[in-house]
């Protein structure tokens, strides 16, 4: 793979056709923190109005912190998985109370915050702090699997970090919020599980898979 050729397809497709959503409008990492949580186990359509209310009712993590719990799960109504809201809301006083109210922008601290795993890490650090970390979810490990022709089960927890090393390698330094994000829209726009536009993609030239047409074969997914 010429890695330059493919962070500079990736990065202006995604700066060019990249869907208008309303955490793309912002690099505070608060919010960018806020629409990452929601969008783990929910989908972009549902989380679009729920983000809307919760950044106007809680715009700082000040407000977020002074909040009840009450208060806070009452935001999170309808979004199911409430311990998101739960730790979210420990995690923010936290931020408040031990950073000054300061999202941080190092891993260990970040990771160490209640509900905050590898991929939301490598988001917040990306995407808000412009620092190149992998942030790496189920999609983007299908759309890595397609490109690399990786043959691996995603299903296994340790694979990730194997994902994690590709990104790694690959990850622009310039723009590594455009290359994330590109990641992550190419497998909501066009490599999607089921029926791939191979034909549309800014990154073909550089898949293995769709070089051997495997792309429906990939990503392997089984249980044990
Ligand atoms: N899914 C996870 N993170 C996302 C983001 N930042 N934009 C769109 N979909 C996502």
């Amino acid at each position: 793979i010429d890695k330059k050729q493919f962070q500079h397809d990736l990065i202006t497709w995604f700066e060019n056709e990249q869907r208008d959503l309303p955490w793309r409008k912002s690099q505070d990492p608060y919010k960018i923190w806020i629409s990452e949580i929601m969008l783990q186990q929910t989908k972009v359509d549902t989380v679009i109005p729920y983000y809307e209310r919760f950044i106007n009712k809680f715009p700082t993590p000040a407000d977020l912190s002074s909040a009840t719990e009450q208060e806070v799960l009452k935001a999170w109504e309808g979004l199911g998985y409430y311990s998101r809201a739960r730790n979210l809301q420990h995690a923010v006083r936290e931020v408040v109370s031990e950073y000054g109210g300061i999202v941080p922008n190092t891993p260990e601290r970040l990771g160490s915050l209640k509900g905050v795993g590898p991929y939301t890490t490598g988001a917040i650090l990306s995407i808000a702090y412009d620092i190149p970390a992998p942030a790496v979810d189920g999609n983007v490990m299908r759309v890595l699997s397609r490109i690399f022709l990786i043959e691996e089960n995603i299903a296994k927890p340790s694979v990730r970090s194997l994902f994690e090393h590709f990104v790694e390698k690959l990850i622009s330094k310039q723009n590594p919020s455009s290359f994330n994000q590109g990641l992550m829209e190419l497998g909501a726009l066009i490599c999607t599980p089921n029926s791939p536009a191979c034909l549309l993609c800014p990154v073909q030239q550089h898949c293995q898979a769709f070089a051997e047409g495997k792309e429906l074969e990939l990503p392997i997914k089984e249980k044990a």
